[in-house]
This record gives structure tokens, sequence and C-alpha cells, in this order.
């Protein structure tokens, strides 16, 4: 598949995953050796406790390894928290933030998402800062305002050109096996990339824009054929090496 950008398909695992799915990863960095990908980044974030051996393992190969969250502290007396600076001490090289289920569960406000942005990009981390809307904000018509609500407050103000990337996740197309139609990814993806360009300039061009919500091996090639979509944010698919193979095939 050629596109514009380099694609990224990255595996959320959420509360998923234990040392022992380390075989899923040294499968996944045969793979991916073998196919040698020229254009897509390939990135795996597991959760904290498996993170260090992944990336331990991962060293020499092309498989990137991420985080799922981190704090906007520095460090100090946060019980249970997790900095960027532990995270980047462990070599990862990206951080997952604003997911819906942290903004759900966590209370997490756009206002919080845009200080770990900055305290991870301070601390070379690259972030995925996620974005969407809930069913009954569709319904009424409102997802375009409230993406645009979200951006307006969650991405910070300094980048560089390639350590932001946004990813579109439609909160009633997460797990659920629903994904918008082709053309409802194109105008929210499209949409987003002017706002990044009204916000960063040039550099806002250049940023990625994953989709994510139910991708799956059925569904992935038609929608990384989208314009706009750089790349997909994987969760229950990316848990079975099977599965997020299939979706690399689409790849290359
Ligand atoms: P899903 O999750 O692929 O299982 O829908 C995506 C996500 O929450 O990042």
């Amino acid at each position: 598949m050629k596109k514009n950008k380099k694609l990224l398909i990255a595996g959320n695992w959420k509360m998923n995953g234990l040392r022992k799915n380390s075989l899923m990863i040294s499968n996944l960095m045969k793979y991916i050796k073998n196919k040698k990908f020229k254009n897509t980044d390939i990135l795996i974030c597991p959760p904290f406790t498996i993170a260090n051996i992944f990336s331990t393992l991962s060293k020499k190969s092309n498989l990137m390894i991420g985080a799922q969250n981190c704090s906007d502290k520095v460090s100090g007396a946060f019980t249970g928290d997790i900095s960027p600076e532990m995270l980047k001490d462990i070599d990862l090289e990206m951080v997952i933030l604003g997911h819906s289920e942290r903004r759900e569960y966590h209370n997490e406000t756009s206002e919080i998402v845009k200080l770990k942005a900055i305290n991870a990009l301070k601390n070379k981390l690259n972030v995925i800062i996620c974005v969407g809307e809930s069913l009954s904000q569709k319904k009424s018509g409102k997802t375009l305002r409230v993406i645009g609500d979200q951006l307006k407050k969650s991405l910070p103000d300094k980048i560089s050109s390639n350590n932001l990337i946004v990813a579109y996740e439609p909160i009633w197309a997460i797990g659920s096996g629903l994904i918008p139609n082709n053309e409802d990814i194109y105008k929210v993806h499209e949409f987003i990339t002017k706002k990044l360009v009204e916000k960063y300039g040039a550099k806002g061009k250049r940023i990625k824009i994953l989709y994510g919500g139910s991708v799956n091996k059925k569904n992935a090639g038609e929608i990384l054929s989208i314009d706009y979509v750089n790349g997909a944010l994987v969760g229950g698919a990316s848990l079975k090496y099977k599965d997020f193979k299939s979706i690399l095939d689409f790849c290359n």
C-alpha cells in the first residue's frame, strides 16, 4: 500500500499480557525482519509490568515498544504513577495518552492529557494523543465539534514534526465490532489534519493520524486505504500474533 506518509500500526494491549507473551514479541520481530517493512512502523504498547522485558527483547529489532499512559509529574510522592523519565529509562519510544478508557475511568481531562504530553515530549518520548466521540455525540451530529474541542485542549503547543501522532478512536467503535463508514473516517481525519495545520503550520501536515476502534484483519486493508489515514491503533486484534500479523500483511 503506497501512502504519502509512513504508516504506523500500533498495538494497544490494555490490561492484558503476561511474561509468557514474550513469545509473541519474538515471533513479531522475526516476521518484521523477514518482511523488511519500508513504509510501516510497528509498535506494541504492553502493560508496564512487561514493558521492560519486551523492550530488552526487541532492542536490536525494528519493533518499537511503548506505554499506555504516563504521569504529568516529574517524580516524587505519587503512589502508583509512572513518569516519562521511567519509560525512557527502559528505552520505550512512545506513549499513548488520552485514550477514552483513561478519560472515562480515570477522569482524565483534555487539560491533563496536555500536561502529560508536554511532560512526555520533554523526556523525548513520542506521544499518541487519542480523541473520539461517544455514540450520543455522534447521533446528535456533534462529532467534529467534540473532536475539535479535544484537540484544542489536549495538544501540546510545541512539537517537532515527528514526535506527535493523533489517533481518532470513536468511543462507540472500541471493542464493539462497529466502525464508522469510510466517508465518516475520511471526514474526521481531514478535519483533524486541518486543525493540526492551523495549530502547527507545515509541521502539522506531517503528523500521522491513526484510526482506532475495532480494526481487524477483515477491515484493516480498507481502512488503511482511506485518504488521511496513516495507520491504525489496534486493541483486541493486537493480542494474538496471527491477527496482528494479518493486519500488518496489508502494509509494506
Ligand atoms: P479495539 O480497541 O481495537 O479492541 O476496538 C482499540 C483501542 O481502544 O485502542
